[in-house]
């Protein structure tokens, strides 16, 4: 399958996840944003753990990428916390929920949709930080993503990522939704070249999206090849703990502080 129709069929499943309201498709309360404007704000990259605020540095008055994050959540809370925000996205419908955060609590935010690997919306040099959810499992290549990301960013600034913890896709996930772990894949792992036909069939049907694994390789040694500096990292682990079997037994997904140096 081509690269183009991969972004599609995941662009359209998150369009249809929006309809059914998956948690990462819910947007954040008038009472959060007032609380974020009084300073009492926190953000996920991965599910659970909220990043530890001395990654954002100060916020007021920043230029901030909210990378493939729609859903009206990480976007409009720091937006609240005083950065002007633009929301990217492939998924209209998750574009649309920041867009209506943003009217309802008269934000600065912004939105503009299309696909992470290509950021050619945007100017070299236009923000101060991106902020990147766990998202690049559903982008077949992601080097040019960190490529990109770097390139918007400005001397000095920063890249905050979330990424799965590769090891997940060892296991087949079709096995009693995780209960029995059993080994089957070896990695790199992608839906599209791993499942047979009527199996990729069931797994788009039930969640209407494809995922792909990544090596750590691409994850931290992409950022690395494209100019950044590593600073700090954080683990994590899934959403609805403890009945997750996996997440049990080790981390499933982590998180990256990046900075793209003043000189190199
Ligand atoms: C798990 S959600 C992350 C957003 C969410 N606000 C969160 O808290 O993590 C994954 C997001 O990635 C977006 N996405 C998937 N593939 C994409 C691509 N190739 N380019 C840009 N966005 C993409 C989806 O539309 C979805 O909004």
């Amino acid at each position: 399958m081509r690269a183009d129709e991969i972004h599609k069929i995941n662009r359209d499943g998150w369009d249809r996840r929006v309809e059914e309201q998956d948690t990462w498709t819910c947007p954040v309360s008038p009472e959060d944003i007032r609380r974020a404007r009084a300073g009492e704000w926190s953000v996920v990259l991965t599910p659970n753990k909220a990043v530890p605020k001395n990654w954002f540095g100060e916020l007021k008055g920043k230029d901030v990428l909210c990378l493939a994050s729609g859903g009206g959540q990480q976007g409009p809370i720091l937006a609240a916390a005083g950065a002007n925000v633009v929301v990217f996205d492939a998924s209209a419908r998750q574009l649309a929920q920041d867009e209506a955060v943003s009217r309802r609590d008269a934000l600065s935010l912004s939105i503009e949709q299309g696909f992470m690997h290509d950021l050619s919306a945007f100017a070299d040099g236009q923000f101060d930080l991106i902020f990147h959810p766990v998202s690049n499992c559903y982008a077949p290549e992601i080097r040019p993503v960190w490529r990109e990301c770097y390139r918007v960013l400005r001397p000095g600034g920063v890249l905050l990522a979330g990424f799965m913890n590769p090891i997940v896709y060892v296991f087949d996930s079709e096995a009693a939704e995780y209960e029995q772990l059993i080994v089957k894949f070896p990695l790199p792992y992608s839906d599209i070249a791993d499942r047979p036909p009527d199996v990729l069939q069931r797994i788009v049907e039930r969640d209407h999206t494809v995922e792909f694994s990544h090596t750590l390789e691409e994850q931290i040694g992409g950022q690395l090849e494209a100019g950044f500096v590593l600073t700090h990292m954080f683990e994590d682990r899934d959403h609805g703990l403890p009945e997750n079997g996996r997440s049990r037994y080790f981390p499933t997904c982590m998180a990256t502080r990046a900075l793209k140096p003043s000189a190199r």
